[in-house]
C-alpha cells in the first residue's frame, strides 16, 4: 500500500486540478474549431474568449504540472496489464505537455501574425498584452499549422483517455473512475 494514498485514490488537490481542467479544454477545442465559421460580428468575441481562456489554461497547466512533479499519483489498479499502464501513462504525459505547448503555440501564432492581444482581442477583453515581435508571416503560418495539429491531436488523446477510463469502470470494474471522483 502507498502511505500517501491509503485509499488508492487521487488526492483532493489532484481531483480539483483534473476537473477544473476539463471545461476549459472542451471550450477551447470547440471555440478554436468553430472560429473560422463565425461572421465578423461575433468573430472578435470568439478570439477574445479563445485566447484569454487559452492563457488562463497555460497558468493552470503550469501550476498543475509543478504540483504533479512533487506529488506522485496512486499506484495503478492491481492487475492492470503492462501495455495499458504504458498507454495510459503515455496519454497522461502527452496531455500534460499539450496543456503548456498548445497555449504557447497559440499565443506565438497571434503575435507572429502581428495581432497580439490588444484592443478588441485584449486579454479578458481589457488587458493589453505587450507586443514582443514584428509580424513574420512565414513563421506565423508554421506556428498556426502546429497549433492546429496539436489541437487535432488533443481529440484522439481525450477520446482514448475517456474510453480507457470507461472500459475500466464498466467492463473491468476495478474502480478506476472512482479514484478521480
Ligand atoms: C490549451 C489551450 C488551447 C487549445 C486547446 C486551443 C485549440 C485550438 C484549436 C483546436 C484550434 C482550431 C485549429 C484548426 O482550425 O485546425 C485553434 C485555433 C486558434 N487558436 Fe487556439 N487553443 C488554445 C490556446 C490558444 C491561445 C492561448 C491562443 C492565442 C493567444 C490561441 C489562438 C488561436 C488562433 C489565432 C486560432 C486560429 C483561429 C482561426 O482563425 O481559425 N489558442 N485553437
Ligand atoms: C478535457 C478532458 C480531460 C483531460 C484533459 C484529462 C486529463 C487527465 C490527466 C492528465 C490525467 C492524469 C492525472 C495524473 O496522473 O496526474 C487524468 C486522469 C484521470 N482522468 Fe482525465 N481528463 C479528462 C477528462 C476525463 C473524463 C471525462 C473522465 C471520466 C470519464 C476522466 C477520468 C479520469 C480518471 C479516472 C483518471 C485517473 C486514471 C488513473 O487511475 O490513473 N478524465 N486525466
Amino acid at each position: 500500500m502507498d502511505p500517501r494514498h491509503p485509499d488508492g485514490e487521487y488526492s483532493r488537490a489532484a481531483k480539483w486540478f483534473h476537473w477544473l481542467t476539463v471545461p476549459p479544454i472542451l471550450v477551447l477545442l470547440l471555440s478554436g474549431l468553430t472560429i473560422r465559421f463565425m461572421n465578423d460580428q461575433v468573430k472578435m468575441s470568439f478570439y477574445t474568449l479563445h485566447e484569454s481562456l487559452g492563457l488562463l489554461m497555460l497558468a493552470l497547466g503550469l501550476a498543475r504540472l509543478a504540483w504533479r512533479l512533487r506529488n506522485p499519483p496512486p499506484p495503478w489498479p492491481p492487475g492492470m496489464p503492462v501495455f495499458e499502464r504504458v498507454g495510459a501513462s503515455a496519454v497522461h504525459h502527452l496531455l500534460y505537455a499539450l496543456f503548456i505547448v498548445q497555449p504557447l503555440l497559440g499565443f506565438f501564432t497571434t503575435n507572429a501574425y502581428g495581432f497580439p492581444q490588444r484592443g478588441a482581442t485584449a486579454f479578458l477583453g481589457f488587458i493589453d498584452l505587450p507586443r514582443f515581435m514584428e509580424a513574420a508571416p512565414d513563421l506565423a503560418r508554421t506556428l498556426h499549422w502546429s497549433h492546429s495539429l496539436a489541437g487535432w491531436l488533443l481529440i484522439p488523446l481525450l477520446v482514448a483517455h475517456v474510453a480507457g477510463v470507461l472500459h475500466h469502470h464498466v467492463r473491468v470494474g476495478d474502480g478506476t473512475l472512482m479514484r478521480m471522483l
